[in-house]
């Protein structure tokens, strides 16, 4: 597929069917992870795979809304990253949760980014609630977690004639 059709073919999903996502297919998702480029080639992040139904849902109730949706996922990958490595975590993490999102499109998985950075559970900090789920230091800082499985209901593709051109500016 050529990179445009992948582009108009990511959409947020948020149903799954239930269908394992392989070996082969989660690889080629976190390899498209660990290609994505980072500030000063500094690589900060680390993908944490969650199956256990259990977790799932412990991390699908991480914040007060938009993350019931993992419940239902096969796995979800927590990019985890490691603020002492680099100051650009935020702009490194979500490059990469970007990649993934893409590659899981490529491979005709559903998939949706979940915001954690700046979300909170009942006043409580999100980021704070997942890095206790996942057991991790507080210097690994968490953008969002891409919830991923086999769906039958994958959104419509996007068209060239969603794009709203009226944000492109040409300086004169
Ligand atoms: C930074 C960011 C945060 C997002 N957070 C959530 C979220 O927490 N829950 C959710 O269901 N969708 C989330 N989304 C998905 C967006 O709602 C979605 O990308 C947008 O509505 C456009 O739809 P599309 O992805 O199908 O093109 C997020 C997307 C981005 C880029």
């Amino acid at each position: 597929m050529e990179l445009i059709d992948v582009m108009l073919k990511r959409r947020s999903t948020r149903k799954f069917n239930g269908q394992p996502v392989t070996m082969g297919e989660l690889d080629r998702i976190l390899h498209a992870g660990l290609l994505a480029p980072t500030s000063r080639n500094r690589k900060p992040c680390n993908f944490i795979v969650v199956e256990k139904k259990e977790t799932l849902k412990e991390l699908s109730e991480s914040k007060d809304h938009g993350a019931k949706l993992i419940e239902g996922a096969d796995k979800a990958i927590v990019v985890v990253g490691d603020a002492m490595i680099a100051d650009t975590w935020i702009e490194d993490s979500s490059i990469a949760l970007t990649y993934m999102h893409l590659m899981a499109s490529e491979l005709g998985l559903g998939s949706c980014w979940v915001q954690i950075h700046l979300r909170s559970k009942d006043g409580c900090d999100s980021e704070g609630i997942v890095r206790d789920i996942l057991k991790i230091d507080s210097h690994y800082r968490i953008v969002g977690i891409l919830a991923l499985g086999h769906s039958d209901d994958i959104p419509k593709a996007h068209t060239l004639d969603d794009m709203d051109k009226s944000k492109i500016h040409f300086l004169v």
